[in-house]
C-alpha cells in the first residue's frame, strides 16, 4: 500500500511521520517547495515534542519522503490523506478552497482506484462536495472513495496522540475503503469506530465543541465562585470525581485558545444554524470564552486602577504549553489591550516569543522581550500568567518580588499556591479562588 500525505503542516507532517512509524510507504507532498526542502533536511517548522526524532528515523529507513510534485505523489498512491488548511472564513465557517484545490487536482490525477481520506478538520458532509468535484474534474473512469478519519491530535502531544490514540474514527460508505483503512490503523483495531462519513466529520466537530462546553462551564462555575466563598480548583475537583464527568477538561482560567476549539465551534455553529438548528448552547460556550480576557484586565486594573506608562510583565505567551503556536492564544488579546491603555509590556516565553514578535514588534520602549520569566518581571507594576509553562512553578519568587516595582501576581491559570504566594508578599489574585 502507498500513502500520499498532502499538505505538510502540523497535522500533514505529525500524520505522515505516524503513519511511516505503523510501517507504511509514505509520501508527504506540499505545493510550497521551499518547506519540502526544509523538512527532508530534518528541519519541522514548528515545535512539537518528539517529532523531529521520529522523522530523522523515518526519512533514514526510507519508509517516509517527501515530495513538492503533487501530481506524482497522487498518481503514485492507493490512499491520499487530505491534510491541507481550512482556515476560519469571514463568516466563521471553514474555508474550503485549499479542499476543494487538492480535489481537482486528484481529479485529474486520478489513474486507478483510490481512498481520498479527509483528515483535516472539515465540516459535516464535505464528502459529498469532494465526490462531486473529484466526479466533475476526472478524465479517467477510475474509480475512487471517499472516506473520513478525523485527527485528534493536541498539539504538545501530538505523537503520543497519534502513536497510542484513545480511538481511531472511521468512516466509509464501501466495503472497499473499509478494508483499505482498516489495514491502515491493523495495529489499533480494538480502538476503531468505524461509521457513515457524516457520522465520522461530526464526531470530530462534537468532541471539540463538547470540550470547549466543559471549560466554558469551568469558568462559569468560577465566576460564581469569585462572589462566593467557593474553590473553582475544589469544585472541579469535586466535580471530576464523578465518572460520568471526569475530572479532565475542567481547569479553569483565560479561557481556550489554539487552532482548534475557537475556530471548529465557530463552524459548528454556522453548520447547525445553515441547517436550521438552534445553537445558542454553542454561542454561549464562545460567549463565556471571550470574556475572560476582560475579565483577566479587571483584575490588573483592580489592583493598579491606570494602566498607562504601567510596566506590565506577560509571562507565557503559546496558547498552552509545550508549543510555539499563539493562534487565537488569549495573549494577543491581553497584549492588545495593554498596549491600547498605554501599559509597556515586557514579554517573556520559553517558545512562542519569536511567532509573538512578528504579531508585536520588539522596540524597546512599550514591547520588550525578556530572556527569562525572573527578567520580564524587572521593574513590573504587575505580573500576568497567561501560559502555564511547568517552569514557571519554578521560578524563585522571592526573586522575582524583589526585581519588581509592585509585587503584584495575577495569575490566569491557577498555577500557584494562593496562601504560599501571599505568605511571601505578593498581592494575588488567581481565576475562581481567594
Ligand atoms: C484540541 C483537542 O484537545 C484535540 O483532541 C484535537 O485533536 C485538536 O484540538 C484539534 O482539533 O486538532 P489542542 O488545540 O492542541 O487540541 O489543545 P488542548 O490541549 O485541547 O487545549 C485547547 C485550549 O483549551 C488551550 O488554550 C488550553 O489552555 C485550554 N484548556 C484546556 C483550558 O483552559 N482548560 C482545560 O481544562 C483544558
Amino acid at each position: 500500500m502507498k500513502i500520499a500525505v498532502l499538505g505538510t503542516g502540523y497535522v500533514g507532517l505529525v500524520t505522515a511521520v505516524g503513519l511511516a512509524e505503523f510501517g507504511h510507504s509514505v509520501v508527504g507532498a506540499d505545493k510550497v517547495a521551499d518547506k519540502i526542502g526544509r523538512i527532508r533536511r530534518g528541519e519541522i517548522p514548528f515545535y512539537e515534542p518528539g517529532l523531529d526524532a521520529l522523522l530523522g528515523t523515518a526519512l533514514r529507513k526510507g519508509s517516509l519522503s517527501f515530495s513538492d510534485d503533487l501530481p506524482a505523489t497522487i498518481r503514485a498512491a492507493n490512499v491520499i490523506f487530505v491534510c491541507v488548511g481550512t482556515p476560519q472564513g469571514d463568516d466563521g465557517s471553514a474555508d474550503m478552497a485549499q479542499i476543494e484545490e487538492v480535489s481537482r487536482l486528484i481529479a485529474e490525477n486520478l489513474n486507478g482506484y483510490k481512498v481520498i481520506v479527509e483528515k483535516s478538520t472539515v465540516p459535516v458532509m464535505t464528502s459529498v462536495w469532494i465526490k462531486r468535484t473529484i466526479s466533475l474534474y476526472k478524465k479517467s473512469e477510475a474509480e475512487f472513495d471517499v472516506a473520513s478519519n478525523p485527527e485528534f491530535l493536541r498539539e504538545g502531544s501530538a505523537v503520543g496522540d497519534f502513536l497510542q490514540p484513545d480511538r481511531i474514527i472511521i468512516g466509509v460508505e464501501s466495503e472497499r475503503a473499509r478494508e483499505l483503512m482498516l489495514r491502515i490503523y491493523h495495529r489499533h483495531r480494538d480502538r476503531i469506530l468505524v461509521t457513515n462519513i457524516d457520522t465520522a466529520e461530526l464526531i470530530k466537530h462534537a468532541s471539540n465543541s463538547f470540550l470547549a462546553l466543559k471549560i466554558s462551564y469551568i469558568n462559569l462555575m468560577a465566576n460564581l465562585c469569585e462572589r462566593t466563598q467557593a474553590d473553582v480548583e475544589l469544585v472541579a475537583k469535586g466535580m471530576g470525581l464523578d465518572p460520568r464527568i471526569g475530572s479532565r477538561f475542567l481547569k479553569a482560567g483565560i479561557g481556550f485558545g489554539g487552532s482548534c476549539f475557537p475556530k471548529d465551534l465557530k463552524a459548528l455553529i454556522k453548520i447547525g444554524e445553515d441547517l436550521g438548528v438552534d445553537m445558542s448552547l454553542l454561542k454561549e460556550t464562545d460567549r463565556i470564552n471571550q470574556a475572560r480576557v476582560r475579565l483577566l484586565l479587571d483584575k490588573l486594573k483592580a489592583a493598579l486602577w491606570i494602566l498607562r506608562d504601567k510596566t506590565i510583565a506577560v509571562l507565557g505567551l503559546a496558547f498552552k504549553p509545550e508549543t510555539d503556536d499563539i493562534r487565537e492564544a488569549p495573549s494577543i488579546r491581553i497584549i492588545q489591550a495593554l498596549l491600547d491603555e498605554g501599559a509597556r509590556i515586557r514579554l517573556y516565553d520559553p517558545k512562542a516569543a519569536d511567532n509573538m514578535r512578528e504579531l508585536f514588534p520588539e522596540d524597546g520602549v512599550r514591547v520588550v522581550y525578556a530572556a527569562s520569566p525572573a527578567a520580564a518581571t524587572e521593574g513590573a507594576n504587575a505580573a500576568l500568567v497567561c501560559t502555564e509553562w511547568p517552569e514557571f512553578l519554578d521560578l524563585d519568587l522571592t526573586d522575582v518580588k524583589g526585581r519588581m516595582a509592585n509585587p503584584i501576581l495575577i495569575d490566569g491559570r491557577n498555577l500557584y499556591d494562593p496562601a504560599a504566594v501571599q505568605a511571601l508578599g505578593f498581592e494575588y489574585f488567581s481565576i475562581g479562588r481567594k
